[in-house]
């Protein structure tokens, strides 16, 4: 997910082309405003977190961009194109330490595990868009 500080700053296309370049390939792509309910129910696992509130407000202010994605070892190497949640701890040419505002407005999301994968995929979209 290309969070709505990314693509504010106009940042989707450099993301989206970071991405390609690194191999992996895009099997669902599409960008739209999640309800203040999507994003309660994307995010509940963080329900009880100090930020959940903050962070329900920045995922819903505007649009994100939302992409499923294939290659070998998908959500291990995708967590390591993004870098740490927190982009000062992110490594250098990470998306997140060039993209990144701060620990909350971190310009991309990816999953952590297969399981959580194929759950947000499914979120986002209806198996005829995964093509
Ligand atoms: P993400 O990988 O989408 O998963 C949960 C999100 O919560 C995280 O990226 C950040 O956007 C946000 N987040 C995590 N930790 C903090 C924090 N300490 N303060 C504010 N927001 C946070």
């Amino acid at each position: 997910m290309i969070k709505p500080n990314a693509v504010e700053d106009g940042n989707t296309g450099a993301i989206i082309k970071m991405i390609e370049d690194a191999g992996f390939r895009i099997c669902a792509m599409k960008r739209l405003l999640l309800t203040k309910s999507d994003a309660e129910s994307f995010y509940m696992i963080h329900k009880e977190r100090s930020f959940f509130g903050d962070l329900i407000k920045f995922i819903t202010r505007s649009p994100i961009v939302a992409l499923a994605l294939e290659k070998d070892n998908v959500v291990e190497d995708f967590r390591k194109l993004i870098g740490s949640t927190d982009p000062e701890e992110a490594e250098e040419g990470t998306i997140r330490k060039l993209f990144a505002k701060n620990v909350e407005e971190n310009a991309v999301h990816g999953s952590d595990s297969d399981d959580n994968a194929n759950t947000e995929i499914q979120f986002h979209f209806a198996s005829k868009e995964i093509v």
